[in-house]
């Protein structure tokens, strides 16, 4: 096509076209084929008594994608709404992207850890399964969860790496005839540790779910998984529970010229990097308020973009393993990265 046309057809094609409104459903490719949804709801804090309520209210207003995990202590409950809305009629199992984790506890037993959580869920499959930290720990210690030393140190378990449970993860992705995972992937890996993970791997991993938001950009990773293929979900988009980032006054720039709430702008900054994003929240108004996403420009981008530069990093659920995960220069204590 002459070049001059092109440009003139860019210029006066709308920006709805161009750059069309995210909805909360809008799916985002993986690497094995499949997608994820843009939006899903987190369930990690949420108590016994409100998750089941809360997942409930959330499928009922549209949400087809439920991130869990073992050490949420919850997926029975999960389990329970789920059940409740497939007999209902409100959705098929196939129409719900549900997510779960492998805990560190359960390195050298990934298909006990995997079929503990299908059961809790009343699931025959789970769309992802991800290793929840690169970090395994001592399956028989003093806490099913979160084992410690006498000295009050994690207890880790040194008799295997990271990259042995991702191999055991490719052979429950691999079994046939149906495999109990549509999809594998990892969370909380830096690139270091990725790097790693790729020299070994036969399975790319399809996500890697981070702690996310401006006040911890991790751009570095997120370019990284772009450059490989490997869809980036985030974690915490408000910094989790008792941040002050709904009330940044960049943040409340961008919502008043959108006339928005802050919380679709936090949503929607994970949608204009290209990927999915999992707000937690057990009150009602708050998850139908979430569902809301819109298109940001480069304009408010870099506002959001310039309080991490003026802030620095801020991590709110790092937990605290003891160990460099290979997110910082900063020289940590052990390195596991295999
Ligand atoms: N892979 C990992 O290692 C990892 C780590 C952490 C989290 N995650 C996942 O990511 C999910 C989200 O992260 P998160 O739970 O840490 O934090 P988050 O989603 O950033 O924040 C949750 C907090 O925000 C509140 N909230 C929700 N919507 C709101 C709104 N519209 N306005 C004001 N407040 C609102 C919630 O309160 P209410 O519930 O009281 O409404 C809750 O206190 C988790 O639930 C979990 O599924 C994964």
């Amino acid at each position: 096509m002459n070049p001059s046309l092109s440009k003139f057809m860019l210029a006066h094609t709308p920006k709805s076209i161009l750059n069309p409104t995210p909805t909360m459903t809008t799916s985002l490719p993986l690497n094995t084929g499949g997608s994820i949804p843009a939006l899903g709801l987190g369930t990690w804090q949420s108590a016994p008594g409100e998750v089941k309520a809360a997942v409930i209210h959330a499928i009922e207003a549209g949400y087809r994608h439920i991130d869990c995990a073992h050490c949420y202590q919850n997926e029975d409950e999960v389990g329970a709404a789920l059940k409740e809305v497939f007999e209902r009629g409100i959705v098929k199992r196939e129409d719900v992207f549900v997510t779960s984790k492998l805990w560190c506890t359960d390195h050298t037993r990934v298909e006990e850890g995997l079929d503990r959580s299908l059961k809790a869920l009343g699931l025959q499959y789970l769309d992802l399964y991800l290793m929840h930290w690169p970090v395994p720990m001592n399956p028989n210690g003093n806490h099913p969860l979160f084992p410690k030393l006498p000295d009050g140190s994690r207890d880790i378990d040194h008799s295997l790496t990271h990259i042995q449970t991702w191999q055991n993860l490719e052979a429950l992705a691999s079994s046939s005839p149906s495999p109990k995972v549509k999809a594998i992937g990892v969370a909380n890996y830096s690139v270091k540790y990725l790097t790693k993970l790729l020299e070994k791997a036969k399975i790319v991993p399809a996500v890697n779910q981070i702690e996310n938001h401006p006040y911890l950009p991790q751009q570095e990773v997120v370019d990284f998984c772009k450059e490989k293929g490997i869809h980036v979900t985030a974690y915490s988009p408000f910094g989790s529970t008792g941040s002050p980032m709904m009330k940044e006054e960049k943040v409340q720039e961008v919502a008043k010229k959108h006339s928005v709430g802050a919380g679709t702008v936090l949503l929607s900054y994970h949608l204009a990097r290209g990927s999915s994003v999992i707000p937690k929240s057990v009150t009602p108004s708050r998850i139908d308020e979430n569902r809301k996403l819109i298109s940001l420009d480069d304009e408010d981008m870099q506002k959001l973009e310039a309080l991490h530069k003026e802030k620095g990093v801020t991590r709110f659920v790092y937990p605290p393993f003891g160990i460099d995960l290979g997110f910082s220069d900063k020289p940590g204590g052990m390195d596991l990265s295999g």
